[in-house]
């Protein structure tokens, strides 16, 4: 059952911004679709219409390319200093944590999240990330070189150009988190943006538009345009006149970015799909393992690239962490998201609920054990029981596929090299953690996982400053970090005799 203790009353702009069909944000103004058509945008607590947004095609990405390339290569923006640049950025971060209520409710209601974490993760991580990255933008150096080329003299330098106008497709479970993780860095080295939000979860990226226009970024250097993957998003991945595509979302889709870019051969980065070991040795701190591995799978009901859902425990303390999560999971309380009592929301969307259902049968019938959950939540709204699978094994679906919801398989182990082949034996590589109490075991596996990310006694910090992104089949490139600068930059030689 799904519990319906008293819901937050919501915010009266949260009320006004709900009501008209919500337009999009091209070259500065806020427009229909050219083809006048909208679509519904649903309250995965209770599957009602939440809100109606503009349904964005191709003849409206390429409205919002002409936009971004005009306001890339005229007016103030080319022109503005690295200081300007950074201070738009700074006062946009200070105009989200002004609208921190309003946001978080937008997002709790649009994709089902708990308003607890919308509040404390989703929009100060925004804002932080606007800080973080507009600190970069007078910070972006190149170098003097040396040129040994005989017969004269020379004078050699590098200079950080913008890469130009920049294409970016988000997903759905962090909606405005990855709204800026692509537009702070972006932003920060002189790029202009087209940002197509998904099509569940369209409206903090709309709210945030509004916020970038009343900071007084100029008109056209950042565009939004909603609609579905298919049309907007497939359409902008191809467009010619887009110098760089990055996107987030699954893996399968990520392969038709690359085959899209390929027409003008588009700098292409991603951040893709994940099945991250979760590893528990038997020297654990416990207090700390137990909660963490819990936290790993069910945090934002498992729609995480990171989630933790391949558990590896040795055998040694197998059964006493099955225990204690599987305790942890049955604890938790089902709710919808503007409850602030609920520790787990609704799945973001009924092909999301479905989805991860069919994953939880097939477990089962490949003869998986369900020790907790397992199934649907009756009533209306997307909800799943937060679910523990043992008896599995390496070939089995819920073992290798990304499920994208509250399930975890926990597959005991011996030793140490055993695990680092199994935690090894995924396509996916994007991250990973370690549990011990043992320096030279934690830092003698990381140095074998093959993934971008390892925590060691801890799981999901993510940080402005920390590069995030996938080895294998989750991604191309590194998201924060100055790393992430290199994915919106070219870099030109100037070579001068002198
Ligand atoms: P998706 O990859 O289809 O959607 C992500 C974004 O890509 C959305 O904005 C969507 O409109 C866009 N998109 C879809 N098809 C496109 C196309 N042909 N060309 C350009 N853009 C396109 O993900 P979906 O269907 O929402 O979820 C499916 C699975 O993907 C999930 O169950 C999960 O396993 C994985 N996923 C991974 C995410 C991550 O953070 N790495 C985020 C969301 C989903
Ligand atoms: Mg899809």
């Amino acid at each position: 059952m799904v519990s319906t203790a008293a819901p937050i009353q919501i915010e009266d702009s949260v009320t006004e911004f709900l009501k008209p069909p919500r337009k999009m944000l091209i070259g500065g103004q806020w427009v229909s679709a050219a083809s006048g058509k909208t679509f519904d945008t649903y309250n995965p607590a209770t599957g009602e219409v939440l809100a109606r947004v503009a349904a964005g095609d191709h003849v409206d990405i390429h409205r919002a390319v002409a936009a971004a390339r005009k306001a890339f290569e005229s007016g103030p923006w080319p022109d503005m200093v690295p200081a300007d640049r950074a201070h738009l950025m700074w006062k946009l971060a200070d105009l989200i944590d002004e609208h921190c209520e309003e946001l978080a409710e937008l997002e709790t209601l649009d994709n089902g999240k708990p308003i607890f974490f919308s509040r404390i993760v989703d929009v100060p991580t925004a804002a932080q990330t606007f800080r973080y990255m507009s600190g970069w933008a007078t910070k972006l150096e190149g170098n003097t070189i040396p040129i040994s080329a005989p017969g004269a003299k020379y004078f050699a330098y590098t200079l950080r150009d913008p890469v130009g106008v920049v294409g970016q497709i988000i997903p759905w479970n962090f909606p405005l988190i990855m709204a800026s993780w692509k537009l702070a860095p972006a932003l920060a080295v002189g790029c202009t943006v087209v940002l197509k939000p998904a099509e569940q979860t369209p409206l903090t990226a709309l709210r945030l538009g509004e916020l970038i226009l009343e900071a007084g970024f100029p008109e056209g250097v950042v565009n939004i345009v909603t609609g579905f993957g298919e049309t907007a998003g497939a359409a902008l991945a191809a467009h010619p006149g887009v110098d760089k595509i990055a996107f987030t979302g699954s893996t399968e889709v990520g392969k038709l970015i690359v085959t899209a870019a390929a027409g003008n051969l588009k700098k292409v980065s991603l951040e893709l799909g994940g099945k991250s070991p979760n590893i528990v040795f038997a020297d654990a701190n416990m207090d700390a393992a137990i909660p963490g591995a819990a936290n790993a799978i069910f945090f934002n009901q498992g729609q995480l690239c990171t989630a933790g859902s391949r558990l590896f425990v040795h055998n040694s303390v197998f059964d006493r962490v099955v225990d204690g999560v599987a305790q942890a999971a049955k604890k938790m309380r089902i709710g919808p998201g503007m409850d602030p009592a609920t520790h787990l929301g609704p799945l973001v969307s009924k092909e999301q609920l479905d989805r991860v259902c069919g994953y939880m049968d097939s477990g089962v019938k490949e003869g998986a054990k369900a020790v907790a959950g397992g199934r649907k939540v009756s009533g209306p709204g997307y909800f799943v029981e937060p679910t523990i699978l043992v008896d599995v094994k390496p070939e089995m679906k819920v073992v290798r596929e990304e499920i994208f919801g509250p399930v975890v398989t926990v597959i005991p182990f011996r030793d140490t090299a055993e695990i680092i082949a199994s935690a090894n034996n995924t396509n996916y590589g994007l991250a990973s953690a370690i549990w011990t109490q043992n320096f030279s075991t934690a830092h003698r596996v990381a140095a074998k996982l093959r993934a971008g990310t390892v925590w060691i006694n801890c799981y999901n910090v993510f940080d402005s400053a920390l590069p995030f992104g996938g080895y294998k089949q989750s991604g191309w490139g590194r998201e924060m970090g100055h790393q992430a600068l290199e994915l919106y930059t070219e870099t030109k030689a100037v070579c001068a005799q002198i």
